[in-house]
């Protein structure tokens, strides 16, 4: 990748003052929100305003249980509502500097790295081949004509004859532009929530969704005509029900793409660290790809949770006092919106009110967001692979505090009692959001472990899936009139507070939710963790 501005014509030192530049932000190296293909017509889908959208209560299309087995057909509208729920523009809103875009699952920062192709056989309306999917009007672009599923069957190595596939690559330089190495977990993290609106959205529309997580990359990069580094491919779902089998793919990759795109990397900023990371993580071949899959499969074997004490340590978030830890919430007790009006009218929570939010609602929640996927490794929920703290500043009937959800109790454990909303605001990068919410989500991972068991790979499956969990938050607490939000966090300060119950755990994606304020507005926040630690920076409580 190029250095940006003079330094592109510079020697190594003018290049590092380039790279180290501080301002508020840099517009002129600013990456495209939208890939495009300037020599291709945008091929029309049907209008979402005349499709009737899903309506399925939001909190049961979450939870749902998948729908392999009993899918309906993929049709061209399923697919279009598919995408537009997923990830398509959903708002508009003229400011004084001109038009802003709002997109139906949130992305930090708001720069959306997630890429959409869709790869299909025939369907009424749409002939067989590979299309680029443009959120910002929900068209699609045909990249390659001619059904080659059978590339996609070859790269994640199930060859069923699923009618559609989405594949999902990653353009890494929106979020680094931004986040700098820290982009690449962004990256995951907003590729999660499309995720969680996907699945939902599969499940609401009686659709399969299955998510591969494992893949042989350079298949995939080859006919998506994509290089694995500025834009790399990041989840494969299979659509729908399969019809037979496809045979392999053929050994050679098909040339570059004859159309070019708009330049995603002009004025990157390269961060080494990510590039090594993500270098290390692709499954090279087949022989990978099993390694890979029976390393998820054994990974999911944990037993971390029933280990953690016994049942009578619990809140346990079914209803009633009595019966079977594992027996989940009656989710239909409690009313939210249908999925389609509940992701059309998304939004990140920009001030909670810190009025308490009732129990009921906090627990169908969390009970939903934990439900399992159509995935290999985490189709019994997330537990193996992530664990969930909360701060609880208020929720009707439970005590404010620190808690631990386990998932194999279905139940919350209370590690300590008290007030932590000004330590909520640190955690959060000292913002008011987490101070002022009801609850704060925390989702941690054991990363080394993951590391141990699935390789560099497992990192980037990781963070998708805390992605995914916070989504799942934010459409139901959305769902049910309260908010969510995204947040950034401080690392090892998140850790250190739950514990020793965190001990060895990473902070991976948090999820600040409760009433939402008025106005919806930034609000100023300082925590006395900060002044304090600002004053001990400066000597204070040091010896002479
Ligand atoms: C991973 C992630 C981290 C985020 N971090 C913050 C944050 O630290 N502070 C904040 O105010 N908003 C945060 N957000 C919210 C985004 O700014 C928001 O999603 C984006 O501006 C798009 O707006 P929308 O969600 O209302 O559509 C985060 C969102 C995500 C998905």
């Amino acid at each position: 990748m190029a250095t940006t501005g003079n330094g592109a014509h510079g020697g190594i030192a003018l290049r590092f003052n380039e790279a180290t530049k501080l301002q508020y932000i840099n517009l002129d190296n600013k990456p495209p929100l939208y890939k495009v293909y300037p020599g291709l017509r945008a091929i029309s889908l049907p209008d979402v305003a005349e499709l009737q959208g899903p309506q399925m209560p939001t909190l049961a299309a979450i939870k749902g249980d998948d729908a392999a087995g009993s899918s309906a057909p993929l049709t061209l509208e399923k697919l279009t509502t598919l995408l537009y729920h997923s990830a398509a523009v959903i708002r508009r809103r003229q400011l004084s500097d001109g038009e802003v875009h709002y997109r139906a699952a949130a992305s930090a920062g708001a720069l959306y790295p997630t890429e959409i192709y869709v790869v299909c056989g025939d369907l009424e309306g749409l002939r067989a081949g590979v299309y680029h999917f443009n959120p910002r009007d929900c068209t699609l672009a045909r990249l390659r004509n001619g059904d080659l599923r059978r590339w996609v069957a070859s790269a994640v190595g199930d060859h069923a004859a699923y009618p559609a596939s989405l594949v999902f690559t990653t353009v890494f330089w929106r979020s680094a532009w931004k986040y700098r190495e820290r982009g690449y977990r962004y990256c995951y993290w907003d590729l999660g929530t499309i995720a969680s609106n996907m699945l939902a959205t599969g499940n609401a529309e009686n659709l399969s969704v299955r998510l591969n997580f494992g893949f042989v990359d350079r298949m995939l990069t080859g006919y998506m005509g994509i290089d694995g580094q500025t834009e790399a491919p990041s989840l494969v779902a299979s659509l729908g029900t399969p019809d037979g089998m496809l045979p392999d793919g053929p050994g050679d990759v098909p040339g570059a793409l004859p159309q070019e795109s708009n330049d995603l990397a002009a004025g990157a900023i390269e961060y080494p660290m990510s590039a090594a990371l993500h270098a290390a993580s692709p499954l090279q071949t087949h022989e990978d790809l099993s390694n890979w899959n029976a390393a998820v499969a054994n990974a999911a074997q944990s037993e971390k949770d029933e280990l953690d004490g016994t049942g009578d340590r619990f809140r346990p978030l079914r209803s009633g006092s009595d019966g079977a830890f594992d027996a989940g919430v009656d989710i239909g007790a409690i009313e939210s919106a249908g999925l389609g009006d509940c992701i059309r009218s998304r939004g990140s929570t920009r001030r909670f009110s810190r009025d308490p939010i009732p129990w009921e609602a906090f627990r169908s929640v969390v009970d939903a967001a934990g439900s399992g996927m159509n995935a290999p490794g985490v189709e019994g929920g997330y537990g193996s692979t992530l664990s969930l703290y909360f701060i609880v500043n208020a929720v009707e009937g439970l005590e404010p505090g620190a808690y631990y959800y386990n998932p194999f109790y279905n139940g919350l454990r209370l590690l300590k009692s008290g007030d932590f909303r000004e330590m909520a605001g640190h955690l959060g990068f000292e913002q008011a959001l987490p101070a002022d919410a009801a609850a704060v989500a925390f989702i941690t991972a054991d990363l080394q472990q993951i590391e141990r068991d699935l390789g560099p790979r497992g990192y980037r499956m990781a963070q998708t899936l805390a992605g995914i969990i916070g989504g799942r938050l934010y459409l139901g607490m959305h769902a049910l009139g309260l908010g969510a939000t995204g947040l950034t966090f401080f690392d090892d300060s998140v850790v250190e507070f739950f514990s020793p119950h965190a001990a060895g755990q990473s902070a991976v994606f948090v999820v600040p939710m409760g009433a939402q304020g008025v106005p919806n507005r930034v609000r100023p926040f300082r925590s006395q963790v900060a002044v304090s630690l600002d004053s001990r920076a400066r000597g204070a409580g040091q010896e002479a």
